[in-house]
């Protein structure tokens, strides 16, 4: 065994310390979806009630599709294309599925980088501190959003950080920078937490709003959307985890580094939540506010607040997008080091241009998609955004669970498990019958065809 990970230690990328894999995936997982979606989701959503079904589908869907995807990974020792070559045979149509991940982190990273953007933007608005009416604070954001430049130039900015980390490679890049960020982004989301438990009346209301299950507010839409959110936030169904599980050491147990990453993006999403929300109660404001939560209505607040809470806020967002997007572009770019041999620096460079010049698309917001296949006169950023997260990720997730639980061999399993017990056959019952029916629920519904919901004319 010993001999085993060191010959591939020589041709190939690995973690180094104890840390490293949990950090560059708790790094990975923790992102946007954490701080800025699930917080209005879960206002949109109505509360506790939607709390609890998230919680649900992370351990029933989230965790067992991680723990899938870094077995492929591990097993395969490469990227998402080539491990299920390896996994079932050259040529096999199983492949397909690692190339709708490694375009779906291209697609993803192109339009997440924009909003990555913008957080750095408000960085420097925060520095300069939110004044003047609240109609004038939410339309600062309004026209950011509308000034192509303006996101353009951030979206660069963004982009030339996460080429900058990955070129530097698993260890030296990522995992370095994953070992800065990510205590850095706790320490600061613990500050705010507790200033809002603490230091604001709307502590108390927040903890209610979270923890208080409401259940006559949970509809059938909130649920689908806590699936889908679910392993949105775990990056899962893109071949994230498979491209960090290859680097994983053969001796840390999948099981337990699993329910690590998954537990600690849901703690960091959950303690968003109530830094947020105490806020949000305590001015008054209403807690469903959508996807201007953020950008909108939170610097209205912050104009009461000070730069002290909206600096490092918008700090905690750009971080968290960060070491999101240094996974999303090694996903494409491992891709081009295994199967076509090429250099890392060639690799990131080129493709990291090509994800910036495509999201060029995304930072211009006047640019509409020219057909109508999914909304009328829809923006790319939106068209990208609904394209990956309702149809090619909850896609991927089912073909990924599908070819664990059916296709590879229970030896390959077993051996990346490390044990037979009950504990592995509870994970492949669930992976063959649970988790790919909720997923086939969420694909169904993003195609609006789940018989039970009414999608109206
Ligand atoms: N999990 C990240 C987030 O919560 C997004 C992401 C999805 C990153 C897929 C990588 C792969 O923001």
């Amino acid at each position: 065994m010993a001999n085993e990970s060191n010959d591939v230690y020589k041709t190939r990328g690995q973690w180094a310390g104890h840390l490293g894999f949990i950090l560059a995936a708790t790094g990975s997982a923790i992102g946007l979806g954490n701080i800025w979606k699930f917080p209005y989701i879960t206002g949109v959503y109505g509360g506790g009630a939607f709390v609890i079904v998230y919680l649900a589908c992370v351990l029933l869907v989230g965790l067992p599709l991680m723990m899938a995807e870094l077995m492929i990974g591990r097993r395969a020792q490469c990227n998402p294309v080539g491990a299920f070559q390896k996994l079932h045979r050259k040529g096999s149509l199983w492949q397909l599925t690692g190339w709708l991940g490694v375009v779906s982190g291209f697609l993803i990273l192109s339009y997440y980088s924009v909003v990555a953007g913008w957080s750095m933007a408000y960085i420097f608005k925060a520095l300069s501190g939110f004044s003047g009416s609240a109609e004038q604070i939410v339309g600062q954001f309004d026209i950011l959003q509308n000034s192509a430049g303006t996101s353009f130039l951030w979206h660069s900015f963004f982009m030339l950080l996460c080429i900058g980390i990955v070129i530097g490679g698993i260890q030296k890049g990522i995992e370095r920078w994953s070992r800065i960020l990510m205590p850095s982004l706790f320490l600061i989301l613990l500050a705010l937490m507790f200033y809002g438990l603490f230091a604001t009346d709307g502590g108390t209301a927040a903890l209610s709003f979270l923890f208080k299950p409401d259940f006559s507010k949970l509809s059938a839409e909130g649920v689908l959307s806590a699936l889908g959110h679910a392993f949105f936030t775990l990056s899962l169904g893109m071949g994230a985890m498979i491209t960090y599980g290859s680097y994983m050491k053969k001796d840390r147990s999948i099981l337990k580094d699993a329910i690590t990453v998954s537990f600690l993006d849901t703690l960091i999403a959950l303690m968003a939540g109530i830094a947020i929300f105490a806020l949000v109660f305590q001015y008054g404001t209403e807690p469903n506010a959508g996807p201007g939560l953020i950008f909108a209505t939170l610097p209205v607040l912050f104009a009461e607040t000070g730069p002290w809470i909206s600096v490092p806020f918008f700090i905690l967002l750009s971080f968290a997008a960060l070491t999101s997007g240094i996974s999303l572009l090694e996903v494409v770019v491992s891709y081009f080091i295994d199967q076509r041999n090429w250099k890392r620096s060639t690799a990131t460079l080129v493709l990291g241009g090509a994800i910036w010049f495509f999201g060029m698309l995304s930072a211009v917001a006047v640019w509409k998609v020219p057909v109508n296949i999914l909304g009328e006169n829809q923006g790319f950023f939106a068209f990208f955004d609904v394209l990956t997260t309702n149809y090619m990720l909850p896609l991927g997730g089912l073909l990924t669970c599908l070819f664990i639980a059916w296709r590879m061999k229970d030896k390959d399993r077993i051996g990346e498990f490390g044990s037979s017990g009950k504990l592995y056959s509870v994970l492949k019952f669930v992976l063959r019958f649970i988790t790919p029916i909720a997923l086939l629920m969420v694909l169904l519904h993003g195609l609006e065809l789940l018989p039970f919901m009414d999608y109206g004319p």
